[in-house]
C-alpha cells in the first residue's frame, strides 16, 4: 500500500496569498507547531528555527517556564489598562530595571512603540530640561538603521523599500554613516536631544561596529549634554553572549530600547528602560497605550527577565556563539564571501554568483533550516539559545551542502 500524502501547505499558502496585504514575502513554509529550536509545518515536516523570529525567541518556542508564567496569568487576569493598577506591573517594571541597572521602566507593546516611545521622551527631555527651542530638537540617527515601520521610524531610514511613497516624513532627524564617530560628532549641536542607534545593526546584515565606536559615542553624548538611545530591541536580551550588546564595549545608554525577546515569543512587550532624570519628564496624560504593561504581558515580562538574571542564556550564546562563528568562518571562500556578528547572531554574506539570498534560504528550508534573507545576498543567522552544538553543526552542514550545490 502506498502511504496516502496530504499536502496541506499548498492550500494553506494560497489561501494566505489571497486574503492578506502583500506586506510579506515569506517562505512557503506553513508552521502548525513548535517547540525550542524546532517546528513542525502542517504536512508534519520538521525545521531548526535559525531566525527564532529575529530574536523575540531568544528562550526558544514555548520555554516551559515563560509558558507557565503565562498560563497562571491567563487563568487570574489579563487586561485591566493603565487606568488601574494590578499586581504584576510593580514587580515586572522594578525587575526589568534592576536587569538594566537603572531606575525606572515605561511599558509598550511593540519595538516601534518603544523607539516612538524614546523619541518623544527625548524631545521632551530636550525642551525641559537642556533648553533647546521649542519643536528645533534634532535626533542624529544612523545610515542603514531599522527601528521600525511607522511615519515617523520610516521618516529617517535610508532604506527606500522602507521608506518611498510613505511621506511626507518627520523632521528633525540627522543622518550620518554608522561607525563613524568623527561624522557623529560633527552631526551634534546645540539643538541635538539625542543620539539612536543600534549597537549592532541587525536587519542591515548584522553589522557591527568597530571597537571604540560605542565607547566614542557614549563620551561625545555625555560632554554634548545628548541623550543615548540604544535600540537594543534585537540586539539585547542575551543573544550576542551579554545581556545586552552596549555591554561588550563596557558602555552604559541614558535610555535601553527593548523588545521582541521580552514577550518571550507569547506576546508583544516592549519598555523603555532608563533613568529617573530622563523618563521622569513624562507627566501623566502625555503619553500611553491600551495594552501596554497589561498584566498578561508583565508575567511574562518577569518570567523572562528571571531568566536572564540567571546569566545561563547569556552564557549560551557566548559558548554556543564560538562553535557557530568557527563554523562559520570555514564556509569564507567556499560560497560565503563574509561573516560578522557576535554571540549566537551571524550575518553571513552568499556569494552572488552561487544564488541569491532567497534561493538560498529556500534550499535550506528544503532541507528543513528555517533561515531569513536580507539585502540581497545576506542571510541573517540567530538560533534560539537554547538550540545545542549538535544542532548548530547539522546547520551549517547543510548551509555547506546548499552552498556546495551552487
Ligand atoms: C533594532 C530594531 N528596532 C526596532 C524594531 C521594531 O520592532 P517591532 O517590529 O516589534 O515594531 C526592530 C524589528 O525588527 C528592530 O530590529
Amino acid at each position: 500500500m502506498t502511504a496516502v500524502h496530504h499536502d496541506l501547505t499548498t492550500p494553506a499558502v494560497a489561501e494566505a496569498e489571497r486574503f492578506t496585504a502583500h506586506n510579506y514575502h515569506p517562505l512557503p513554509v506553513v508552521v502548525a507547531e513548535a517547540e525550542g529550536a524546532w517546528v513542525t509545518d502542517v504536512d508534519g515536516r520538521r525545521y531548526l528555527d535559525c531566525l527564532a523570529g529575529y530574536s523575540a525567541l531568544n528562550f526558544g518556542h514555548r520555554h516551559p517556564a515563560i509558558v507557565a508564567a503565562a498560563r497562571e496569568q491567563l487563568d487570574r487576569v489579563t487586561l485591566t489598562s493603565r487606568a488601574f493598577l494590578h499586581d504584576q506591573f510593580g514587580p515586572f517594571c522594578r525587575d526589568l530595571a534592576a536587569l538594566c541597572r537603572t531606575d525606572l521602566t515605561l511599558p509598550m507593546n511593540t519595538g516601534a512603540e518603544a523607539v516612538e516611545t524614546a523619541i518623544k521622551v527625548a524631545r521632551k527631555w530636550g525642551y525641559l530640561i537642556k533648553g533647546v527651542p521649542d519643536g528645533a530638537a534634532t535626533i542624529v540617527v544612523a545610515a542603514n538603521n531599522f527601528h521600525g515601520r511607522t511615519t515617523t521610524i520610516i521618516s529617517f531610514s535610508t532604506d527606500p523599500e522602507a521608506r518611498a511613497d510613505f511621506g511626507p516624513y518627520t523632521p528633525g532627524f540627522r543622518v550620518v554613516p554608522y561607525g563613524d564617530a568623527v561624522a557623529l560628532a560633527e552631526a551634534v549641536d546645540d539643538t541635538t536631544v539625542a543620539v539612536l542607534l543600534e549597537p549592532i545593526q541587525g536587519e542591515a546584515g548584522v553589522l557591527v561596529p568597530p571597537p571604540g565606536y560605542l565607547p566614542a559615542v557614549r563620551e561625545l553624548c555625555s560632554r554634548r549634554d545628548v541623550l543615548f538611545l540604544a535600540d537594543e530591541i534585537q540586539s539585547g536580551l542575551g543573544r550576542t553572549g551579554d545581556t545586552f550588546a552596549c555591554e561588550h564595549e563596557g558602555v552604559e545608554p541614558d535610555l535601553y530600547l527593548l523588545g521582541k525577546a521580552l514577550g518571550g515569543g507569547v506576546v508583544p512587550v516592549s519598555a523603555v528602560v532608563g533613568r529617573r532624570d530622563v523618563l521622569g519628564v513624562l507627566r501623566p496624560g502625555e503619553h500611553g497605550s491600551t495594552f501596554g504593561g497589561n498584566p498578561l504581558a508583565c508575567a511574562v515580562g518577569r518570567a523572562v527577565v528571571g531568566l536572564l538574571a540567571t546569566g545561563e542564556y547569556q552564557r549560551r550564546a557566548r559558548d554556543l556563539g564560538m562553535v557557530l562563528h568557527r563554523r562559520l568562518a570555514g564556509l569564507v571562500a567556499r560560497g560565503l564571501t563574509a561573516v560578522r556578528g557576535r554571540g549566537l547572531w551571524a550575518g553571513i554574506d552568499i556569494d552572488p554568483a552561487l544564488m541569491t539570498g532567497r534561493q538560498a534560504c529556500e534550499r535550506l528550508a528544503e532541507r528543513g533550516v528555517l533561515a531569513k534573507d536580507t539585502h540581497g545576498s545576506t542571510l541573517r543567522l540567530a538560533p534560539p539559545l537554547v538550540v545545542t552544538a549538535d544542532e548548530l553543526h547539522h546547520a551549517v552542514d547543510v548551509l555547506g551542502e546548499v552552498l556546495g550545490r551552487g
